[in-house]
């Protein structure tokens, strides 16, 4: 029997959906909004039309941010329905900008400018996943909670490993612990990747309320030291203390995109012990 299928069914009544819309639209936007200005910084001084483009994606999720505030949770859900879906199109407009340089720099159309391929993929897949939330979220319906719990898990440890990632090719090769330190996070949340997609593969049979438990407990153990590496590397470059090309805002990006999935990993479980979330 796959995890209490009663259980791990989820309602959204009419205060949740409201609730819900506006903290994804504000985490979200305001990450949209940083991606515009990393990608802008990245496109060399001729690209004066992308600049422009990413420009604009600016502005339109500094709005969206503003107007996230506001509402309030007793505002009219068929009003935030509406907002859901503007907001769900400038997502789509943004992934779509970010594809197409993708594609410009993988056809080497763009020699000299510094986005890193995987790093403009990876706002891609961000923007997506705000996307696909936001029509979730308006249609009502909730995935059941074994299958959120393994979905959520393979977008997010795919994420922080590309985190790891990018923080070890961005500080300066002379800082040669924190690139080995970023080095062994890579490792250990590609192996975190595998096995999510293990479980993922298993499904239903693999839903149980022990397995998922373990699967959290043991993705939690590691988003935890890499939060705090993250905060680490954040202070250090806000105090100039380490050698990097890192932008003090896409440190603390990164910082707060592992705190969002850590929240994410503790109402999960929360929802499927019925208990406490665990202390962190
Ligand atoms: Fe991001
Ligand atoms: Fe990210």
């Amino acid at each position: 029997m796959n995890a209490n299928s009663q259980d791990l069914n989820r309602e959204m009544n009419a205060e949740m959906f409201v609730t819900r819309s506006l903290d994804e639209i504000r985490f979200w936007s305001r990450i949209m909004k940083e991606h515009s200005l990393f990608l802008r910084l990245g496109f060399r001084c001729d690209d004066t039309q992308l600049i422009e483009e990413a420009n604009q994606y600016y502005r339109l999720f500094e709005q969206i941010e503003q107007r996230s505030y506001s509402f309030t949770n007793q505002t009219d859900p068929e009003q935030i329905k509406r907002f859901n879906s503007e907001v769900q199109q400038a997502a789509t407009g943004i992934f779509a900008f970010k594809r197409k340089i993708l594609g410009l720099i993988l056809t080497c159309k763009l020699p000299g400018a510094n986005n890193f391929p995987l790093l403009v993929d990876h706002t891609s897949r961000e923007a997506n996943y705000f996307r696909k939330r936001l029509i979730e979220l308006n249609e009502g319906k909730l995935k059941p909670l074994a299958d959120a719990i393994i979905k959520e898990n393979v977008f997010f440890l795919r994420i922080m490993a590309d985190h790891a990632k990018f923080i070890g090719h961005l500080l300066d090769p002379s800082e040669r612990k924190l690139v080995d330190m970023a080095r062994n996070f890579s490792n250990d949340f590609d192996t975190l990747v595998f096995q999510a997609r293990d479980l993922d593969s298993m499904r239903p049979q693999s839903q149980t309320v022990p397995l998922l438990d373990q699967f959290l407990d043991e993705n939690r153990v590691s988003v935890v030291s890499l939060r705090d590496f993250k905060k680490t590397a954040r202070d250090l470059i806000e105090e100039c203390k380490i050698k990097s090309i890192i932008h003090p805002l896409l440190a603390d990006h990164v910082f707060r995109e592992a705190e969002r999935f850590l929240e994410i990993i503790d109402m999960f479980e929360s929802h499927l012990t019925g208990g406490k979330p665990k202390h962190r």
